[in-house]
């Protein structure tokens, strides 16, 4: 009996493999259910008393040198798979860790695409503006209450430079250097002097845009709008409210029906089905003559959103500050072609 136990050893000791597979074969083969030491083991029963010890001493010793080689044999495989990954010029390049998007300028350039297929083109200006662009030109004259409606940051003690509060200064300086048909859009980062919470924040994204050529009317608007508002969220029901901007008359505000299907929509349309997606209106006569278009021959609309909101309302984010923490695990669930 102990002679069987010794060839075992001898087995064991001689047993070496660089292979996965074989190595558990050989593991099942000695300690599995119905394996070599169990039978083993059973069989002390049958051996003769003065041999017990013995048989015992061996089987056990056998037992430890099974357990010893499978597991020195399975160290050293992770270990050089390890060793692969890191040297093996011919390994597999999958999968590759790529980078993507800001979900804002994925939101920011479906917009644009949405836009730029029906003819707009895109402008773009400073973030440091003057008075003027931001505000005068715009028919927001010095001391004209309407400027609180956007709190200012300005530029150390000048109050002549601030940062713009919203990119519509943009198209006043489009709108000096060109002359109608003018069809453009203009994204860009804006800056508020507001407290920042989960649904404000003090800098945010903009795409406001811009149509001026002959005989331009709110009809024109409307259809762009839901041009617009179909391509992005998809078939979609708008409505306009009345509201009031300095720059544009009449003025309107552009909602969208959400439903009223989850609690969510209940909470985030506050029981009404209806949100809130951007600004618009026919551009002021006075706004055209600053800019030195002739506003006898000529009229237009503009319009402008924030992209923030657009992407909350896209992705269902609840909080704007997620934008600009830059979390990897927050980003990492956009992914866009655009
Ligand atoms: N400039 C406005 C804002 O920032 C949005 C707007 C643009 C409204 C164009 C009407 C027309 O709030």
């Amino acid at each position: 009996m102990i002679e069987e136990v010794q060839k075992h050893l001898k087995e064991v000791a001689a047993f070496s493999s660089h292979e996965a597979e074989a190595i558990e074969n050989f593991r099942v083969k000695y300690a599995g259910k119905k394996g070599i030491l169990n039978e083993l083991f059973a069989a002390f029963r049958t051996v003769p008393n003065e041999e017990k010890k013995a048989y015992g001493q061996e089987l056990n010793t056998l037992k430890t040198a099974v357990n010893e080689k499978v597991n020195s044999l399975q160290s050293q495989l992770t270990s050089s798979a390890k060793n692969t990954k890191i040297n093996d010029p011919s390994r597999t390049p999958f999968p590759i860790e790529t980078g993507n998007r800001h979900p804002l300028a994925v939101v920011k350039n479906r917009i644009i695409d949405i836009f730029t297929q029906i003819g707009f083109t895109i402008s773009e200006g400073p973030e440091i503006e003057d008075d003027w662009h931001n505000f005068t030109a715009l028919n927001l004259p010095e001391h004209h209450p309407a400027r609180d409606m956007q709190d200012t940051f300005f530029i150390q003690t000048d109050p002549d430079i601030l940062l713009r509060t919203h990119t519509s200064s943009v198209q006043v300086r489009y709108m000096e250097k060109n002359q109608p048909p003018i069809r453009t859009i203009s994204p860009g980062r804006v800056f508020r002097n507001e407290a920042i919470s989960a649904r404000s924040h003090c800098i945010f994204h903009q795409i406001e845009g811009l149509y001026i050529a002959k005989e331009v009317s709110f009809t024109d608007l409307i259809q762009t709008l839901k041009y617009f508002t179909n391509a992005l969220f998809g078939n979609s029901k708008i409505r306009l409210r009345p509201s009031y901007f300095p720059f544009t008359e009449p003025s309107a505000e552009v909602d969208i029906y959400w439903g009223l299907e989850t609690e969510t929509d209940y909470r985030i349309t506050k029981g009404t089905g209806w949100l809130e997606i951007m600004g618009c209106g026919m551009v002021d006569p006075n706004v055209l003559k600053n800019c030195g278009i002739d506003p006898e021959e000529y009229s237009g609309y503009a319009f402008g959103m924030g992209i923030e909101r657009i992407a909350m309302l896209l992705y269902q984010i609840s909080d704007i500050r997620l934008f600009f923490e830059n979390d990897i695990r927050f980003l990492k669930q956009f992914k866009a072609t655009l």
